[in-house]
C-alpha cells in the first residue's frame, strides 16, 4: 500500500472516532493543514520521477477528496448531536410563562353593542363632562328650581356649586350650542345620584342618550327607531311598548318597556328607556345660550330619549346584581372574556 493510502485510511479512522469539533479539527490540520502529513505530499510530489507523478497525483487528490468529505461529514453529525443534546436538557414539561389577557368589562361591550347598532342608524358618538353645572344638568332641561331631582338628598354637588350629572341629557345641551341643527348624536357614560347601593340601584350608574333634531321629527320616528333598535339588541321577536310618562325636557314623555319570551324576564315588561318629543323651552334655553335662533321651535322638532345602560346589560347577559358591575370580581368579569 502506498503512504498516500495509509495517511488516507488513518486520517478516515481518526475522523470516525472525533468526538467533539475540536477533536475534528485537530485531525484536519494534522492531515490537510498547512504542514499536514498529506499536505506535504504536494511539496514531494516536485521531486518524483515524471512518470511516477501522475499515480501519485491521483493517490494525493483522492486522499485529499476523501478525507475533507469525511471531515464535513463527521462535522454535521457531531452538531446535530450536540444540538439533539442542548434540546434534550430543556424540560417541556415545565409549565410556561403564564401570559395574562384582559377583556372589555360587560359594560364596555354593552355600550360598543349598542353604538353599532346606533351608528348603522346614522347617529354620530357625542361627549360631555361627569362633572357638570346646574345649567346643563337642569336648567338648561326645563328643570326647574324647585324640581326634587335639584335636591341635595338626591344628587351629589361640589362645594363651588357644580355636581356630579345626574343624567347624560346634559349632552344633548352641549351638542346644540356646539352646532346648528339637523343633529343626530348618541352619548354614552356616567350618571350619578344619591341612591342606596342594593341589587338594582347604584349611585353610580350608565346611560346612553340619544337626540335627533330635523325638519318635521315626529313621535312616529321616535317609535319607529327605538324599536328598531330594541329588536336589533334583544332578538326579533322583542315585543316594545311606549308608555305615557312625564319629563320637564319632553313633551309628549315617554317611558319604553320591553319583554321576550327569548330573555330570562319571558312574560315580565322592564322599563329600559325615557324618551319623548324635545319641550320648545329646551331649544330656547339653546337659542339663548347661543345667542341665535338656530333652534327655532316653530321649524325644528326633536326626540331625545336616554336607556339605562346598565338595565339593558342585566337584561341582556342575565346578571341578577347590579353591584356586579363595580365589585371586579374576576370570577364575575371572566365571564365576559
Ligand atoms: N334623563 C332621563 C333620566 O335620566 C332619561 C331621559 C328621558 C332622557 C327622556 C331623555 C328623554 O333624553 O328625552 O331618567
Amino acid at each position: 500500500m502506498h503512504s498516500l493510502e495509509q495517511l488516507r485510511n488513518d486520517a478516515l479512522r481518526e475522523i470516525e472516532s472525533a468526538r467533539d469539533e475540536k477533536s475534528l479539527e485537530a485531525v484536519r490540520v494534522k492531515y490537510l493543514g498547512k504542514n499536514g502529513s498529506i499536505s506535504a505530499w504536494g511539496e514531494r510530489m516536485k521531486t518524483l520521477a515524471k512518470d511516477e507523478r501522475p499515480v501519485v497525483g491521483k493517490l494525493l487528490s483522492d486522499a485529499r477528496n476523501t478525507v475533507t468529505a469525511a471531515i464535513e461529514q463527521r462535522g454535521a453529525k457531531i452538531r446535530a448531536e450536540e444540538e439533539f443534546d442542548a434540546l434534550a436538557k430543556i424540560d417541556i414539561s415545565l409549565p410556561g410563562t403564564p401570559h395574562e389577557i384582559g377583556s372589555l368589562h360587560p359594560l364596555h361591550q354593552m355600550h360598543d353593542r349598542a353604538i353599532q347598532i346606533f351608528r348603522r342608524m346614522g347617529f354620530a358618538l357625542a361627549e360631555g363632562p361627569d362633572i357638570e353645572t346646574e345649567w346643563y344638568c337642569f336648567d338648561a332641561l326645563n328643570t326647574p328650581a324647585d324640581h326634587p331631582a335639584r335636591n341635595e338628598q338626591d344628587t351629589f354637588y361640589l362645594p363651588d356649586g357644580r355636581l356630579l350629572r345626574t343624567h347624560t341629557s346634559t349632552v344633548q345641551i352641549r351638542t346644540m350650542e356646539s352646532a346648528p341643527p339637523p343633529i343626530r348624536v348618541i352619548a354614552s357614560g356616567a350618571a350619578y345620584r344619591r341612591d342606596e347601593l342594593d341589587a338594582t340601584h347604584s349611585p353610580q350608574f350608565h346611560q346612553i342618550e340619544g337626540l335627533y333634531v330635523d325638519k318635521n321629527v315626529s313621535v312616529a320616528d321616535l317609535k319607529g327607531e327605538l324599536e328598531f333598535f330594541m329588536r336589533e339588541l334583544f332578538g326579533a321577536e322583542t315585543e316594545v311598548q311606549f308608555r305615557p310618562h312625564y319629563f320637564p325636557f319632553t313633551e309628549p314623555s315617554l317611558e319604553i318597556h320591553v319583554r321576550s319570551k327569548a330573555l330570562k324576564s319571558g312574560e315580565q315588561w322592564i322599563e329600559v328607556a325615557g324618551c319623548g318629543i324635545v319641550h320648545p323651552a329646551v331649544f330656547e334655553a339653546v337659542n339663548q345660550a347661543r345667542g341665535d335662533d338656530a333652534y327655532d321651535p316653530e321649524k325644528w322638532s326633536g326626540y331625545a330619549f336616554g336607556l339605562g345602560m346598565d338595565r339593558l346589560a342585566m337584561i341582556l347577559f342575565e346578571i341578577p346584581d347590579i353591584r356586579l358591575f363595580s365589585q371586579n370580581d374576576l370570577r364575575f368579569l371572566r365571564q365576559f372574556a
